[in-house]
């Protein structure tokens, strides 16, 4: 999907053109993924645009560079005024937010130390992630030959760049093959995620989803989809998924900023359920769209305006 121009990118303090806002090729991030990002949507409210959880998206992120020992050389405040400011500097109301801290230009040893510590913020109109239509029919999956990485290899809590060659290995695996969406299996071979997405499923009235310990990434809508439930009087239960649980289940449907909630009807060409959008995926989807669009009360103080 091509890019919808904005106008402006935030970086390292100011605003620049869109087709300014270019880094060095000698510079770490592109050697070495020492980059750690966010992905966040602001949504189209009856007041205004709002950022779905952006103090969230924003502690993932400082929670990511941590781990890397990566000095950020803002505060908190100053990344969310500045992720407001990119969005109203273009002009946007429903639209995707990258924000990204990375190793910039200095030198090219693994040892990143040497190297700046650069901040940029995008923010462009984005639609459905998997297709249109998506989010009704739902899609269909496969479950990927390759696996998360393992829990002492590459922090999966950590939203880093360098996780996201996985990704795109799963990814590329499922769309040779003629599916929408990979699911990869842990280390231990249990469920994990989508290449880019949290996963739920449904059997016999319960929702269940992997625990942190499945080298998942801690997904902010995973953590609102547990809230929902909770609120629905659905229950929840976070334990190890079998990969046949995924044929087995009545509904399963992948969580994410960019998919927000969408259902898969098959998995390996086994039919999910009844085929569509199961009635449990349903009731939360309408709830989540609810919240994100500002129709119902924000009870949790989800959202920012801009
Ligand atoms: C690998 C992976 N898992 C899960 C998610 C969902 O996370 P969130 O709900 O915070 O967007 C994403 C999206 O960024 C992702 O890339």
């Amino acid at each position: 999907m091509a890019f919808t121009k904005a106008e402006t990118i935030w970086m390292n303090g100011r605003l620049v053109p869109w087709e300014q806002a270019t880094v060095h090729v000698l510079s770490h991030v592109i050697h070495y993924g020492s980059c750690i990002f966010e992905g966040m949507r602001s949504y189209k409210t009856p007041r205004g645009p709002a950022i779905f959880r952006l103090r969230d998206h924003v502690d993932r992120l400082f929670d990511g560079c941590k781990i890397y020992r990566m000095e950020v050389p803002y505060g908190r405040e100053q990344i969310e005024a500045a992720i407001q400011e990119t969005v109203r500097a273009n002009r946007l109301e429903a639209c995707y937010i990258r924000p990204l801290v990375y190793r910039g230009y200095e030198s090219l040893g693994v040892d990143p130390f040497p190297c700046p510590i650069d901040v940029a913020i995008a923010a462009y109109p984005w639609g459905e992630y998997l297709g249109k239509g998506a989010a009704e029919k739902g899609v269909d999956a496969m479950v990927s030959s390759w696996r998360r990485q393992a829990p002492d290899t590459l922090p999966a809590m950590a939203k880093a760049s360098a996780n996201y060659m996985n990704s795109q290995l799963i990814k590329m695996e499922a769309l040779v093959n003629g599916y929408a969406e990979g699911i990869a299996l842990d280390a231990t071979g249990f469920v994990s995620e989508g290449s880019g997405e949290n996963l739920f499923l449904v059997k016999k009235g319960l929702l269940y989803t992997p625990p942190l310990t499945a080298s998942i990434l801690p997904g902010i809508t995973r953590q609102t989809i547990i809230q929902i439930a909770q609120d629905l009087k659905i229950p929840l239960i976070e334990r190890s998924l079998p990969r046949e649980a995924l044929y087995t289940a009545d509904e399963v449907f992948f969580v994410g900023t960019a998919v927000e909630v969408t259902p898969v009807r098959s998995i390996d060409h086994v039919t999910v359920g009844r085929g569509k959008r199961g009635e449990i995926t349903s009731r939360i989807q309408t709830e989540y769209k609810s919240i994100t669009s500002g129709q119902s009360e924000d009870r949790y103080h989800w959202l920012s305006q801009v």
